[in-house]
Protein backbone atom coordinates (compact mmCIF):
# COMPACT_ATOMS: atom_id res chain seq x y z
CA UNK A 1 0.00 0.00 0.00
CA UNK A 2 1.46 2.94 -0.96
CA UNK A 3 -0.51 6.06 0.60
CA UNK A 4 1.06 7.09 3.23
CA UNK A 5 -0.01 10.34 5.65
CA UNK A 6 2.78 10.96 8.01
CA UNK A 7 3.64 7.14 8.03
CA UNK A 8 0.26 6.75 9.61
CA UNK A 9 -1.28 4.43 6.02
CA UNK A 10 1.19 2.21 6.98
CA UNK A 11 0.29 1.56 10.28
CA UNK A 12 -3.20 1.26 9.11
CA UNK A 13 -3.17 -0.92 6.34
CA UNK A 14 -5.01 -4.03 6.33
CA UNK A 15 -6.74 -6.67 4.04
CA UNK A 16 -9.84 -6.46 2.69
CA UNK A 17 -12.11 -8.86 1.53
CA UNK A 18 -12.79 -8.31 -2.76
CA UNK A 19 -16.05 -6.81 -2.73
CA UNK A 20 -16.41 -5.78 0.80
CA UNK A 21 -19.24 -3.79 1.49
CA UNK A 22 -18.73 -0.09 2.76
CA UNK A 23 -22.03 0.59 3.78
CA UNK A 24 -25.52 -1.25 3.95
CA UNK A 25 -26.50 -0.54 -0.40
CA UNK A 26 -22.80 0.00 -1.50
CA UNK A 27 -21.39 -2.64 -3.87
CA UNK A 28 -17.53 -2.00 -2.27
CA UNK A 29 -16.98 -0.94 -5.58
CA UNK A 30 -14.61 2.10 -7.02
CA UNK A 31 -17.82 2.49 -9.88
CA UNK A 32 -19.60 5.48 -8.54
CA UNK A 33 -21.28 6.71 -11.85
CA UNK A 34 -18.67 9.77 -11.66
CA UNK A 35 -17.51 10.44 -15.55
CA UNK A 36 -13.87 11.51 -16.13
CA UNK A 37 -11.17 10.39 -18.58
CA UNK A 38 -11.82 6.84 -17.07
CA UNK A 39 -15.56 7.10 -17.30
CA UNK A 40 -17.14 4.34 -15.38
CA UNK A 41 -19.24 1.53 -17.10
CA UNK A 42 -22.32 2.60 -15.44
CA UNK A 43 -22.99 6.34 -15.27
CA UNK A 44 -25.54 7.93 -13.58
CA UNK A 45 -26.35 11.04 -11.43
CA UNK A 46 -25.50 11.25 -7.77
CA UNK A 47 -26.19 13.74 -5.27
CA UNK A 48 -23.33 15.62 -3.78
CA UNK A 49 -22.39 18.37 -1.18
CA UNK A 50 -19.78 21.00 -2.33
CA UNK A 51 -18.72 22.53 0.83
CA UNK A 52 -16.87 26.15 -0.65
CA UNK A 53 -18.53 26.49 -3.73
CA UNK A 54 -18.36 29.54 -3.70
CA UNK A 55 -15.05 30.23 -3.97
CA UNK A 56 -12.44 29.85 -6.46
CA UNK A 57 -12.50 26.31 -6.88
CA UNK A 58 -15.17 24.89 -5.36
CA UNK A 59 -17.83 27.03 -8.07
CA UNK A 60 -15.44 25.27 -11.03
CA UNK A 61 -15.95 21.92 -9.92
CA UNK A 62 -19.57 22.90 -9.22
CA UNK A 63 -20.58 23.16 -12.68
CA UNK A 64 -18.25 20.61 -13.96
CA UNK A 65 -20.51 18.48 -11.60
CA UNK A 66 -23.44 19.60 -12.76
CA UNK A 67 -22.31 20.12 -16.43
CA UNK A 68 -21.75 15.73 -15.92
CA UNK A 69 -25.18 15.48 -14.77
CA UNK A 70 -25.00 15.81 -10.71
CA UNK A 71 -26.93 17.15 -8.44
CA UNK A 72 -25.12 19.58 -6.41
CA UNK A 73 -26.13 21.34 -3.37
CA UNK A 74 -23.61 23.87 -2.27
CA UNK A 75 -22.75 24.68 1.53
CA UNK A 76 -20.86 28.12 2.21
CA UNK A 77 -21.33 30.65 4.65
CA UNK A 78 -19.61 33.14 2.43
CA UNK A 79 -17.06 34.46 4.62
CA UNK A 80 -14.37 34.73 1.36
CA UNK A 81 -16.41 33.61 -1.02
CA UNK A 82 -19.06 35.18 -3.70
CA UNK A 83 -22.50 34.56 -4.03
CA UNK A 84 -22.34 35.21 -7.99
CA UNK A 85 -19.60 32.54 -8.08
CA UNK A 86 -22.27 29.49 -7.52
CA UNK A 87 -23.77 27.96 -10.39
CA UNK A 88 -27.05 28.75 -10.69
CA UNK A 89 -28.25 25.37 -11.13
CA UNK A 90 -26.78 24.00 -7.70
CA UNK A 91 -29.10 24.57 -4.38
CA UNK A 92 -27.56 27.01 -1.94
CA UNK A 93 -27.66 26.69 1.66
CA UNK A 94 -26.04 29.40 3.42
CA UNK A 95 -24.15 27.76 6.27
CA UNK A 96 -21.00 27.11 7.96
CA UNK A 97 -19.11 23.59 7.73
CA UNK A 98 -19.29 23.24 11.38
CA UNK A 99 -23.19 22.95 11.36
CA UNK A 100 -22.96 20.76 8.70
CA UNK A 101 -25.13 18.16 9.84
CA UNK A 102 -27.88 19.80 9.16
CA UNK A 103 -27.94 19.49 5.67
CA UNK A 104 -25.86 16.54 5.51
CA UNK A 105 -28.81 14.19 7.10
CA UNK A 106 -29.19 10.37 6.80
CA UNK A 107 -32.36 11.16 5.26
CA UNK A 108 -30.80 13.42 2.82
CA UNK A 109 -29.45 10.86 0.27
CA UNK A 110 -26.07 12.20 -0.89
CA UNK A 111 -23.99 9.83 -2.02
CA UNK A 112 -20.16 12.40 -1.78
CA UNK A 113 -18.65 14.91 -0.26
CA UNK A 114 -16.42 17.63 -1.73
CA UNK A 115 -14.66 19.63 1.07
CA UNK A 116 -13.31 22.68 -0.41
CA UNK A 117 -14.47 25.16 2.45
CA UNK A 118 -11.29 27.09 4.43
CA UNK A 119 -9.27 29.65 4.85
CA UNK A 120 -6.46 29.56 2.29
CA UNK A 121 -3.83 32.69 3.13
CA UNK A 122 -0.47 30.58 4.87
CA UNK A 123 0.97 34.44 6.27
CA UNK A 124 -2.65 35.10 8.18
CA UNK A 125 -2.57 31.37 9.89
CA UNK A 126 0.89 32.44 11.53
CA UNK A 127 -0.78 35.48 13.12
CA UNK A 128 -4.36 34.29 13.64
CA UNK A 129 -3.26 30.42 14.11
CA UNK A 130 -6.77 29.95 16.34
CA UNK A 131 -8.85 31.09 13.36
CA UNK A 132 -7.33 28.59 10.98
CA UNK A 133 -7.25 25.37 13.81
CA UNK A 134 -11.51 26.08 14.30
CA UNK A 135 -12.14 26.66 10.61
CA UNK A 136 -10.04 24.02 9.18
CA UNK A 137 -9.76 21.48 11.03
CA UNK A 138 -12.45 21.67 13.74
CA UNK A 139 -14.74 22.72 11.20
CA UNK A 140 -13.55 19.61 8.89
CA UNK A 141 -13.66 17.29 11.76
CA UNK A 142 -17.60 18.63 12.40
CA UNK A 143 -18.23 17.53 8.29
CA UNK A 144 -16.85 14.47 8.94
CA UNK A 145 -18.98 13.61 11.72
CA UNK A 146 -22.09 14.42 9.83
CA UNK A 147 -20.79 11.94 6.75
CA UNK A 148 -20.48 9.04 9.32
CA UNK A 149 -23.83 9.69 10.80
CA UNK A 150 -25.26 10.06 7.46
CA UNK A 151 -23.56 7.10 5.46
CA UNK A 152 -22.02 9.32 3.05
CA UNK A 153 -20.23 6.80 1.34
CA UNK A 154 -17.66 9.52 -0.26
CA UNK A 155 -15.34 12.15 0.78
CA UNK A 156 -12.97 14.35 -1.41
CA UNK A 157 -10.96 16.95 0.41
CA UNK A 158 -8.77 20.05 -1.26
CA UNK A 159 -5.14 19.22 0.77
CA UNK A 160 -2.24 21.36 -0.23
CA UNK A 161 1.24 21.20 -1.19
CA UNK A 162 2.07 23.21 1.80
CA UNK A 163 1.95 19.97 3.81
CA UNK A 164 5.50 19.03 2.55
CA UNK A 165 7.02 22.47 3.67
CA UNK A 166 10.64 22.47 2.70
CA UNK A 167 10.88 19.45 0.63
CA UNK A 168 14.17 17.38 0.74
CA UNK A 169 13.99 16.08 -2.85
CA UNK A 170 12.16 17.89 -5.96
CA UNK A 171 9.55 17.03 -7.92
CA UNK A 172 7.62 16.34 -4.92
CA UNK A 173 6.02 12.70 -4.41
CA UNK A 174 2.71 11.74 -2.25
CA UNK A 175 5.57 9.35 -0.64
CA UNK A 176 7.74 12.59 1.11
CA UNK A 177 7.08 12.76 4.65
CA UNK A 178 5.06 15.92 5.37
CA UNK A 179 6.49 18.30 7.30
CA UNK A 180 4.10 21.56 7.42
CA UNK A 181 5.46 25.13 7.72
CA UNK A 182 3.09 27.05 8.16
CA UNK A 183 -0.17 26.45 10.51
CA UNK A 184 -2.25 26.75 7.36
CA UNK A 185 -0.59 23.50 5.85
CA UNK A 186 -0.56 21.94 9.66
CA UNK A 187 -4.36 21.97 9.59
CA UNK A 188 -4.83 20.75 6.41
CA UNK A 189 -2.52 17.94 7.19
CA UNK A 190 -4.40 16.90 10.66
CA UNK A 191 -7.27 16.56 8.28
CA UNK A 192 -5.49 14.69 5.82
CA UNK A 193 -4.47 12.19 8.90
CA UNK A 194 -8.34 12.02 10.12
CA UNK A 195 -9.16 10.86 6.78
CA UNK A 196 -6.98 8.45 6.50
CA UNK A 197 -8.08 7.05 10.63
CA UNK A 198 -11.91 7.75 9.26
CA UNK A 199 -11.27 5.36 6.31
CA UNK A 200 -9.79 2.62 7.95
CA UNK A 201 -11.93 2.62 10.94
CA UNK A 202 -15.75 3.47 9.35
CA UNK A 203 -14.69 2.25 5.52
CA UNK A 204 -15.21 5.90 4.24
CA UNK A 205 -13.53 6.36 0.60
CA UNK A 206 -11.41 9.49 1.49
CA UNK A 207 -9.16 10.66 -1.29
CA UNK A 208 -6.91 13.73 -0.78
CA UNK A 209 -5.82 16.28 -3.65
CA UNK A 210 -2.74 18.02 -2.64
CA UNK A 211 -3.19 21.03 -5.25
CA UNK A 212 0.22 23.21 -6.05
CA UNK A 213 -0.85 26.69 -6.83
CA UNK A 214 -3.83 26.94 -8.60
CA UNK A 215 -4.56 29.83 -11.54
CA UNK A 216 -5.84 30.38 -14.46
CA UNK A 217 -9.92 31.10 -14.87
CA UNK A 218 -13.15 29.07 -16.16
CA UNK A 219 -14.58 30.55 -18.69
CA UNK A 220 -17.60 28.93 -20.19
CA UNK A 221 -19.36 29.77 -23.81
CA UNK A 222 -21.75 32.07 -22.44
CA UNK A 223 -22.53 33.77 -19.18
CA UNK A 224 -19.43 34.79 -16.63
CA UNK A 225 -15.83 33.43 -16.01
CA UNK A 226 -14.34 32.26 -12.77
CA UNK A 227 -11.49 33.16 -11.72
CA UNK A 228 -9.23 34.12 -8.36
CA UNK A 229 -11.05 36.81 -6.22
CA UNK A 230 -9.08 36.46 -2.96
CA UNK A 231 -9.32 39.18 -0.37
CA UNK A 232 -6.78 40.44 0.28
CA UNK A 233 -4.83 38.52 -2.85
CA UNK A 234 -1.45 36.39 -2.31
CA UNK A 235 -1.74 35.00 -5.48
CA UNK A 236 1.63 36.08 -7.50
CA UNK A 237 -0.97 35.85 -10.67
CA UNK A 238 -3.51 37.64 -10.27
CA UNK A 239 -1.71 40.32 -8.16
CA UNK A 240 0.78 40.71 -11.45
CA UNK A 241 -2.33 41.24 -13.43
CA UNK A 242 -3.31 43.94 -10.75
CA UNK A 243 -0.11 45.65 -11.46
CA UNK A 244 -0.54 45.32 -15.32
CA UNK A 245 -3.62 46.76 -15.34
CA UNK A 246 -2.31 49.50 -13.21
CA UNK A 247 -4.47 48.75 -10.09
CA UNK A 248 -1.29 48.36 -8.11
CA UNK A 249 2.09 50.12 -8.50
CA UNK A 250 4.73 47.68 -8.25
CA UNK A 251 5.07 43.59 -7.55
CA UNK A 252 7.36 42.58 -4.76
CA UNK A 253 9.51 39.39 -5.40
CA UNK A 254 10.31 38.25 -2.26
CA UNK A 255 14.25 37.00 -2.47
CA UNK A 256 16.38 36.91 -5.74
CA UNK A 257 19.45 35.05 -3.72
CA UNK A 258 17.52 31.23 -3.88
CA UNK A 259 19.88 28.33 -5.45
CA UNK A 260 17.38 28.79 -8.88
CA UNK A 261 18.31 29.81 -12.51
CA UNK A 262 17.37 33.04 -11.72
CA UNK A 263 17.55 33.21 -8.08
CA UNK A 264 13.89 33.37 -7.78
CA UNK A 265 11.53 31.22 -6.57
CA UNK A 266 10.20 28.38 -8.68
CA UNK A 267 6.98 27.25 -7.90
CA UNK A 268 3.98 25.08 -10.22
CA UNK A 269 1.01 26.46 -11.62
CA UNK A 270 -1.77 24.65 -12.31
CA UNK A 271 -4.64 25.69 -14.62
CA UNK A 272 -8.27 25.99 -12.09
CA UNK A 273 -10.14 23.82 -15.19
CA UNK A 274 -7.34 20.69 -14.85
CA UNK A 275 -8.05 20.74 -11.20
CA UNK A 276 -11.31 20.76 -11.05
CA UNK A 277 -11.44 17.94 -13.65
CA UNK A 278 -9.38 15.54 -11.17
CA UNK A 279 -11.82 15.70 -8.92
CA UNK A 280 -14.30 14.19 -10.72
CA UNK A 281 -12.11 11.45 -11.26
CA UNK A 282 -10.85 10.91 -7.92
CA UNK A 283 -14.98 10.75 -6.94
CA UNK A 284 -15.23 8.05 -9.09
CA UNK A 285 -11.89 6.27 -7.88
CA UNK A 286 -12.50 6.75 -4.06
CA UNK A 287 -12.55 3.14 -2.63
CA UNK A 288 -14.01 2.34 0.52
CA UNK A 289 -11.98 1.95 3.60
CA UNK A 290 -9.15 3.89 1.66
CA UNK A 291 -7.18 7.20 1.95
CA UNK A 292 -5.91 7.68 -1.00
CA UNK A 293 -3.52 10.70 -1.74
CA UNK A 294 -2.94 12.70 -5.13
CA UNK A 295 -0.71 15.56 -6.02
CA UNK A 296 -2.24 17.82 -8.01
CA UNK A 297 0.05 19.84 -10.03
CA UNK A 298 1.96 19.94 -13.61
CA UNK A 299 5.42 18.71 -12.47
CA UNK A 300 6.95 21.82 -14.34
CA UNK A 301 8.82 24.83 -12.22
CA UNK A 302 7.87 28.32 -13.24
CA UNK A 303 10.78 31.07 -11.28
CA UNK A 304 8.80 34.22 -10.35
CA UNK A 305 10.58 36.20 -12.88
CA UNK A 306 9.32 34.20 -15.39
CA UNK A 307 6.15 34.16 -14.74
CA UNK A 308 6.34 38.39 -14.73
CA UNK A 309 7.87 37.95 -17.94
CA UNK A 310 4.76 35.71 -19.75
CA UNK A 311 2.33 38.28 -17.74
CA UNK A 312 4.32 41.63 -19.39
CA UNK A 313 3.66 39.07 -23.06
CA UNK A 314 0.31 38.13 -22.48
CA UNK A 315 -1.11 41.85 -21.53
CA UNK A 316 1.48 44.05 -23.37
CA UNK A 317 1.81 46.07 -20.23
CA UNK A 318 4.69 46.83 -18.22
CA UNK A 319 5.15 45.33 -14.50
CA UNK A 320 6.94 47.07 -12.37
CA UNK A 321 8.93 44.38 -10.32
CA UNK A 322 10.90 45.51 -6.51
CA UNK A 323 12.68 42.74 -4.78
CA UNK A 324 11.91 42.52 -1.21
CA UNK A 325 13.81 39.89 1.26
CA UNK A 326 13.44 36.49 1.35
CA UNK A 327 9.99 35.40 3.29
CA UNK A 328 10.67 33.31 6.38
CA UNK A 329 9.97 29.47 5.61
CA UNK A 330 9.42 30.14 1.59
CA UNK A 331 10.60 27.29 0.11
CA UNK A 332 13.39 27.65 -2.97
CA UNK A 333 11.10 25.14 -5.28
CA UNK A 334 8.03 23.26 -4.92
CA UNK A 335 7.27 21.46 -7.94
CA UNK A 336 4.67 18.35 -7.53
CA UNK A 337 5.23 14.57 -9.41
CA UNK A 338 1.92 14.18 -10.08
CA UNK A 339 2.65 10.63 -11.65
CA UNK A 340 0.49 9.05 -9.17
CA UNK A 341 -2.53 11.14 -10.74
CA UNK A 342 -2.13 10.36 -14.04
CA UNK A 343 -1.08 6.71 -13.87
CA UNK A 344 -3.88 6.01 -11.44
CA UNK A 345 -6.50 8.38 -12.22
CA UNK A 346 -5.99 8.82 -16.07
CA UNK A 347 -5.46 12.46 -15.16
CA UNK A 348 -4.14 14.43 -18.08
CA UNK A 349 -4.13 18.32 -17.78
CA UNK A 350 -5.19 20.08 -21.13
CA UNK A 351 -3.73 23.62 -20.32
CA UNK A 352 -0.25 23.07 -18.32
CA UNK A 353 1.45 25.70 -20.45
CA UNK A 354 2.15 29.15 -18.25
CA UNK A 355 0.68 31.58 -21.31
CA UNK A 356 -2.55 29.49 -21.35
CA UNK A 357 -2.73 29.96 -17.65
CA UNK A 358 -2.06 33.75 -17.80
CA UNK A 359 -3.95 33.91 -20.80
CA UNK A 360 -6.87 32.84 -19.12
CA UNK A 361 -6.53 34.78 -16.07
CA UNK A 362 -6.34 37.85 -17.84
CA UNK A 363 -9.39 37.46 -19.63
CA UNK A 364 -11.72 36.54 -16.66
CA UNK A 365 -9.88 40.13 -15.40
CA UNK A 366 -10.78 42.23 -17.76
CA UNK A 367 -14.56 40.38 -17.50
CA UNK A 368 -14.34 41.47 -14.00
CA UNK A 369 -13.23 44.85 -14.48
CA UNK A 370 -15.30 45.81 -17.92
N1 LIG B 1 -6.16 28.35 -4.44
C1 LIG B 1 -5.05 27.62 -4.31
O1 LIG B 1 -4.01 27.90 -4.94
C2 LIG B 1 -5.05 26.43 -3.37
C3 LIG B 1 -3.85 25.69 -3.24
C4 LIG B 1 -3.84 24.58 -2.40
C5 LIG B 1 -5.00 24.20 -1.73
N2 LIG B 1 -6.14 24.94 -1.86
C6 LIG B 1 -7.32 24.53 -1.11
O2 LIG B 1 -8.44 24.53 -2.00
C7 LIG B 1 -9.63 24.90 -1.31
C8 LIG B 1 -10.32 26.00 -2.07
O3 LIG B 1 -9.45 27.11 -2.22
P1 LIG B 1 -9.94 28.43 -2.96
O4 LIG B 1 -8.76 29.05 -3.59
O5 LIG B 1 -11.14 28.11 -3.80
O6 LIG B 1 -10.38 29.32 -1.71
P2 LIG B 1 -11.57 30.38 -1.60
O7 LIG B 1 -11.24 31.27 -0.45
O8 LIG B 1 -11.83 31.03 -2.92
O9 LIG B 1 -12.83 29.49 -1.24
C9 LIG B 1 -13.06 28.98 0.05
C10 LIG B 1 -14.56 28.99 0.28
O10 LIG B 1 -14.82 28.40 1.57
C11 LIG B 1 -15.83 29.17 2.23
N3 LIG B 1 -15.65 28.97 3.68
C12 LIG B 1 -14.58 29.29 4.43
N4 LIG B 1 -14.81 28.95 5.71
C13 LIG B 1 -16.05 28.37 5.76
C14 LIG B 1 -16.84 27.80 6.79
N5 LIG B 1 -16.42 27.74 8.05
N6 LIG B 1 -18.05 27.30 6.46
C15 LIG B 1 -18.51 27.33 5.18
N7 LIG B 1 -17.81 27.88 4.17
C16 LIG B 1 -16.59 28.39 4.45
C17 LIG B 1 -15.56 30.60 1.78
O11 LIG B 1 -16.67 31.47 1.93
C18 LIG B 1 -15.17 30.39 0.31
O12 LIG B 1 -16.30 30.44 -0.54
C19 LIG B 1 -9.20 25.28 0.10
O13 LIG B 1 -9.50 24.21 0.95
C20 LIG B 1 -7.70 25.49 -0.01
O14 LIG B 1 -7.06 25.18 1.19
C21 LIG B 1 -6.18 26.05 -2.66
Amino acid sequence: MVDRVGGVRDRFTRERPPGATAYPGGDGHADHGVGGAHTPKEERAVKLLVTGGAGYVGSVVTRMLLDAGHEVVVLDDLCTGHAEAIAPDATFVRASIHDAAQVLTPQAGFDGVLHFAALIAAGESMVKPELYWRTNTVGSLALIDAVRAARVPRFVFSSTAAVYGNPATVPIAETASPAPTSTYGATKLAVDMALTSEAFAHDLAAVSMRYFNVAGAYLPPQGAGIGERHDPESHLIPIALQVAAGRRDKLQLFGDDYPTADGTCVRDYIHVEDLARAHLLALAAARPGEHRVFNLGNGNGFSNRQVVEVVREVTGHPVPVEMAPRREGDPATLVASAERARTELGWVPAKPGLRDIVGDAWSFYRQLHA
